[in-house]
């Protein structure tokens, strides 16, 4: 009798951790096989996938170094990350759809990058990605916009590469076309965060006064009474150079200090006074 019953529970803890197996394996291969659809709904966009000509065109627009942290917000597939890491970068994908998650995973594995790309499950406005030093993006209008104030706390020369889409009215730094293999979504934008140069700067007895919009300076050079407005001012992540009379200034921003040297290689230096 015992031995029946023994048997019994057995056959029946067999069937269990078959169907258990089955199920599993049912579950593995549907992921496996998940294809995903152009147009599909996503949390705040939809899917669609950036062409391979533009993602090397916008990593090109980077200037994408191996030394380089990428982050794509909202990454599909994968593509740009995969390709980010093949070109010797450490890059990461953000993307709210668990199975493109995988399947970008799994990409990433067969093109042997699986150490370098790495894809994490989330939502982009709820993720920390302020070390990456190159951000792309495919978005839409509305979500680079609200993206924008978070982007521009990043360190200044971090740069900004979107499929498509503008940023509201900060003006890009570089656009560019694709034309070759390539139909649709073919414009790519580059910003480059500035540096936060706005106040009153004392350079050498001269005071500089500096008005930031994003990249673009105005202001004016005083000295004595004698004030001059600045011109051709801007900024490239923590470069920045303006004119000032016949003197073009370029230099290097580092905080509250900024030196360089005039065209005619006479050096000059600025320390922050009033911001
Ligand atoms: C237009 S596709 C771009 C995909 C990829 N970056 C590329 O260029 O090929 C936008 C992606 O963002 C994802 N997405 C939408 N809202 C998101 C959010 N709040 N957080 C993370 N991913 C999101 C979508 O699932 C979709 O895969």
């Amino acid at each position: 009798m015992q031995t029946l019953q023994k048997s019994l529970v057995s056959a029946v803890l067999c069937a269990m951790v078959w169907h258990a197996s089955a199920a599993a394996q049912t579950a593995a291969d549907k992921a496996s096989t998940y294809e995903p659809t152009v147009g599909q709904s996503g949390k705040d966009v939809v899917w669609v996938p950036t062409p391979q000509a533009l993602v090397d065109r916008m990593l090109e627009m980077a200037e994408l170094t191996p030394n380089d942290r990428l982050v794509d917000l909202g990454s599909g597939d994968g593509r740009t990350v995969i390709t980010a890491a093949k070109r010797g970068a450490t890059a990461r994908g953000i993307e709210f759809n668990p199975d493109m998650v995988a399947l970008a995973q799994r990409a990433a594995k067969a093109e042997g990058v699986a150490d370098k790309a790495t894809f994490e499950q989330a939502d982009i406005f709820k993720s920390d990605f302020s070390d990456a030093t190159v951000v792309t993006l495919f978005l839409l209008p509305s979500l680079n916009e609200r993206l924008r104030p978070i982007i521009l706390e990043m360190k200044p020369g971090t740069r900004v590469v979107s499929n498509s889409f503008t940023m509201g009215d900060w003006q890009p730094d570089e656009s560019a076309q694709v034309s070759e293999n390539c139909t649709a979504y073919c414009n790519a934008h580059k910003w480059i965060v500035p540096a936060k140069v706005a106040g009153t700067w004392a350079l050498g007895d001269k005071e500089l006064v500096l008005e930031q919009r994003y990249q673009m300076l105005s202001g004016s050079l005083r000295e004595g009474n004698n004030v001059t407005p600045i011109t051709d001012a801007r900024l490239e992540g923590e470069v920045i150079q303006f004119t000032v009379g016949d003197q073009r200034y370029t230099g290097r921003v580092s905080g509250k200090s900024m030196s360089g040297n005039t065209q005619n290689n006479a050096p000059w230096q600025a320390s922050l006074s009033a911001s």
